[in-house]
């Protein structure tokens, strides 16, 4: 046996990092401890520690204590380098409050405003389309603005006398806060709800820098835009002047425009066209589900939701699947990328690519395969055969 240590180790710059854990709930402690066990692994090759504080909050929390997320826990995760999140939700929760309370209100409010999705189809990995040229791309949906606001109101008028309605709306955000006022009559005694979408041109330029400065990171040549500014004009005609404005800085990478009903078409025709797809919160969290579809499915599908002057927090796409909880059959697949991907951004590139080559040489060897690829494998042996390969990559074992 030779044994070379790849520079991957070598390169590793000693450093150690606090990160903050939310298992949450479901699936969510079995899926972050097999992404804990892989960043074990990368710890014990490289000079890189990790130190963990974990968070109760998530449904039981709320369950006995009916609190969701204090802000003191916001401030306090926000001492840390970045956040691991398995998932939230659970039937005995209102759909909503978890969503909302929690994970949004970490995005929100740590102003993660990059959703980082990569949309990668992995070796021995099915995807449903007849495609052989290869699934590789980025979503990235902008995370903080749109119709993720709350603002709107629902008019029980009905029962009411005066058919003019007026309600006060507010948002708050890291960068601003919105104050509205909706002053409404319909000419007709019926119930209806308005929603609005907000978006503010610095909110939809930052984002596109970062999509462009990705396309370049990582050798894409073409950034793509979503929206649907032909029946939204005036939120995504801000978007597509913000695009346009921003693309003239990177003249090395080409551009265009699609509307979110179109790309959903050209995601399953030819996925091998897209390099990095930027779109608006809400049409962002419906194509990523595609995306993830398209490439083995959500098992597969890691996320990220990063400020890059800031705290993040690294979570897969998926939910947490309550019916599979404590079972061990879960794929913990994507949850091990999203800890990939905060290595990442926590300026450890090549640890990062340690793991995405760990996973792909595990989905190679094609013998561990969880429940929904068809295997038998565990939520742990999956985490195993990866946590094993690390070692054995940065080793060099031949
Ligand atoms: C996602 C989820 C969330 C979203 C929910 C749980 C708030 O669907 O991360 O894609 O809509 O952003
Ligand atoms: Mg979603």
């Amino acid at each position: 046996m030779i044994v070379i240590v790849l520079p991957v180790v070598l390169e590793a710059k000693v450093k150690n990092y606090s990160i903050a854990v939310l298992e949450g709930d479901g699936i969510g402690p079995e899926i972050i401890r097999e992404g804990l066990k892989v960043l074990k692994a990368v710890e014990e090759v490289s000079g890189v520690t990790f130190s963990t504080t974990y968070y109760p909050y998530g449904a039981e929390h709320y369950l006995a204590t009916g609190e969701v997320l204090p802000d003191s826990a916001l401030r306090e995760l926000e001492q840390n380098n970045a956040i691991f999140f398995g998932a939230a939700g659970d039937p005995r929760v209102p759909p909503g409050i978890l969503e909302i309370e929690l994970i949004l209100k970490i995005r929100f409010l740590l102003d993660q405003y990059i959703n980082l999705r990569p949309i990668h189809l992995f070796p021995n990995v099915v995807s449903p389309l007849r495609n052989d040229k290869g699934i590789d791309f980025y979503i990235i949906r902008e995370n903080t603005e749109d119709f993720y606001n709350g603002m709107g109101h629902r008019f029980d008028v009905r029962n009411d006398n005066s058919l003019r309605q007026q309600c006060a709306l507010e948002m708050k955000r890291k960068r601003y806060r919105a104050q509205v006022s909706i002053d409404s009559q319909l000419d007709i005694k019926e119930d209806y709800a308005i929603t609005l979408g907000l978006m503010t041109k610095g909110g939809a330029e930052r984002v596109f820098r970062y999509s462009f400065d990705l396309a370049r990171r990582k050798g894409k040549a073409k950034v793509t835009s979503v929206d649907k500014a032909n029946v939204i004009p005036h939120l995504y005609t801000l978007w597509r002047e913000a695009f346009s404005e921003v693309s003239k800085e990177y003249p090395d990478i080409s551009t265009e425009f699609t509307f979110v009903d179109a790309v959903t078409m050209w995601f399953v025709k030819n996925p091998e066209n897209f390099g990095v797809v930027v779109a608006p919160n809400l049409f962002g969290d419906i194509i990523s589900d595609l995306g993830a579809g398209i490439s083995g499915g959500l098992g597969f599908a890691a996320g990220a939701n990063i400020n890059p002057g800031g705290v993040s927090m690294f979570e897969p796409i998926h939910g947490s699947a309550p019916k599979y909880k404590g079972l061990n059959i879960a794929n913990p697949i994507a949850t091990i990328l999203s800890g990939g991907i905060m290595l990442e951004e926590l300026g450890q590139e090549r640890l990062g690519r340690l793991v995405r080559e760990a996973v792909t040489a595990v989905l190679r060897d094609n013998v561990v395969r969880t429940k929904d690829m068809g295997g038998r494998a565990t939520t742990s042996e999956m985490g195993d055969a990866i946590a094993a390969k690390v070692y054995e990559i940065s080793r060099g074992i031949e």
